[in-house]
């Protein structure tokens, strides 16, 4: 479902990506391994649109999503979400946790009723493990691995094609991400999305993902 193909990138004339190929079915949780400074992050922004690749394209549903030749298509892009690696970055700092939850119900209609936005509200912060105090509290008096878990809430709210997590639970325990992980798993199966999980974690991606690509210099090979 979605496909890229032969991507590059280069920043201030250094090769980033040279030619990236990934593939990621329905249904499915792939894995992107690989070392630090690599070029992970760079295939998560293009796949989100933040970054625009120099060559190759990629497609969701078989449609185009990007290209060399053209822009990003944000119609398309709405089904592809991401957590980020700084989760902080991805909040609001003005806004209440609780505010910015209730914005993107209504603005996504995702409830048609207070008393089933509230519902919805209240299940998917259970499913991170966080409770209601939470969503009186602003981005910087809320933890890292909480922040995390808003940004992952964030998301599932959306219920996306593609869920890209960035290093989505490098600061949680492992107790914490394996509870987190597992409704993720869950409903990507029952919604057949894919997820794209990148990590510099190789057990942990081993554990999570059926299958893996690790990224050496400029390229990706699926592990075997
Ligand atoms: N906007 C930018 N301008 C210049 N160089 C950049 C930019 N963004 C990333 N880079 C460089 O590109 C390389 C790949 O960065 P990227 O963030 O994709 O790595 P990563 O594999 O995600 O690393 P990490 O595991 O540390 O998150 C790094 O050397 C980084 O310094
Ligand atoms: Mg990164």
């Amino acid at each position: 479902m979605i496909e890229a193909r032969h991507l590059k990138k280069t920043y201030e004339g250094r090769t980033v990506l040279g030619d990236v190929s990934l593939r990621i079915g329905e249904g499915e949780i792939v894995g992107l391994y690989g070392p630090s400074g690599i070029g992970k992050s760079t295939v998560a922004r293009i796949l989100c649109g933040l970054v625009r690749p120099e060559a190759g394209e990629v497609f969701l549903d078989g449609q185009r999503l990007v290209s060399a030749g053209s822009p990003y298509d944000r119609r398309l892009g709405r089904a592809v979400q991401m957590v980020f690696q700084q989760p902080h970055a991805a909040l609001d700092p003005s806004q209440k946790i609780g505010a910015g939850l209730w914005e993107l119900i209504r603005v996504h209609r995702l409830a048609d009723s207070r008393r089933a936005a509230e519902e919805l509200l209240s299940e998917q912060l259970e499913r991170v493990g966080l409770s209601l105090p939470i969503l009186s509290r602003r981005p910087h008096q809320i933890s890292g691995g909480e922040a995390q878990r808003v940004c992952l809430a964030r998301c599932l709210l959306l219920r996306p094609r593609l869920l890209i997590l960035d290093e989505a639970t490098s600061m949680l325990d492992v107790c914490t991400q394996a509870n987190v992980l597992a409704p993720v798993r869950r409903e990507t199966e029952n919604l057949r999305g894919s997820v794209l999980f990148i990590s510099h974690d190789r057990a942990l991606t081993d554990r999570f993902c059926g299958r893996i690509y690790e990224m050496e210099s400029e390229i990706l090979k699926e592990v075997p």
